[in-house]
């Protein structure tokens, strides 16, 4: 049957393999970035930017019961302005929180009450972060927002049982994110180093990679390890 995918950051990286991945299995894909990359007639694309708060407020999830289940996928983030605090412009604050923690919990909320009377079985896919649990210096607004979204799952699990929810580590992924992480200046980011090294040694996971683990997580929800926890844990 038919499955119905919500997912934000279809643009590039792990966004743009899972979508690619779900549309080649023949589901339904609702994209949401400021670009788009993806040309196919079970995908739909919503230009948006997920720091506009008010354009934000008026997604809707649209439901038909040709559907046997609907899945959100908050998986864009933004790593932030990498500067330690006290260097840190306060509108770029502003934007990291609404791309990474705001607007998912936005999007939660209203795929919670607009897919309520479904009857169609529900799933929440939050993509995490090990910055969620271990400390990165100048990286202070993503490693709370990552935190801050596990805990919005967690709670979310205990008020809606009946819903699927996970908050997802993926682990180091070969993306346009690294790219952007490896070109700061080693004078704003201590462990630049660190992360051009991971690189260098092939240490990198693919996007696709992710992507096909996700989408067996999907299909055997069984080996999933409660709502919180890392791909590396499997
Ligand atoms: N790569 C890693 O090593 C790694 C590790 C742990 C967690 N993650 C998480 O994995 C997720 C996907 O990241 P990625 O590595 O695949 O990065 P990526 O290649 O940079 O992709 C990020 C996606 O998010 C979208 N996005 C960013 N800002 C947006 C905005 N303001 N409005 C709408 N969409 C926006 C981008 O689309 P547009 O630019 O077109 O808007 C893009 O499609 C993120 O949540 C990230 O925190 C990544």
């Amino acid at each position: 049957m038919i499955k119905k995918f919500f997912i934000t950051g279809t643009s590039s990286g792990i966004g743009l393999a899972l979508a690619q991945m779900l549309l080649d299995s023949g589901h339904v894909v609702v994209g949401i970035a400021r670009r788009n990359a993806i040309s196919h007639k079970n995908y739909h694309h919503n230009t948006l930017d997920l720091a506009d708060i008010e354009e934000v407020e008026k997604f809707t999830f649209k439901v038909n019961h040709d559907f046997e289940e609907l899945i959100l996928v908050n998986n864009a983030g933004w790593i932030g302005e990498v500067k330690p605090v006290g260097k840190l412009k306060d509108q770029n604050i502003a934007r990291l929180n609404n791309i990474n923690i705001t607007a998912p919990s936005i999007l939660m909320n209203r795929f919670l009450d607009q897919t309520e009377n479904s009857g169609i079985e529900r799933t929440i896919v939050n993509v995490s972060s090990g910055a969620a649990k271990s400390t990165i210096r100048s990286w202070a607004g993503y490693c709370a927002s990552k935190a801050a979204i596990d805990m919005f799952s967690r709670v979310i699990k205990e008020e809606h049982p009946d819903v699927n929810v996970y908050s997802i580590a993926p682990g180091v992924v070969d993306t346009e994110m690294q790219r952007d992480i490896r070109e700061v200046d080693a004078k704003d980011f201590a462990d630049v180093d660190r992360f051009r090294s991971m690189k260098a040694e092939g240490e990198l996971k693919s996007s696709e990679d992710v992507a096909r683990v996700f989408v067996d997580l999907l299909e055997n929800k069984e080996k999933t390890l409660g709502t919180v926890f890392s791909l590396r844990d499997l």
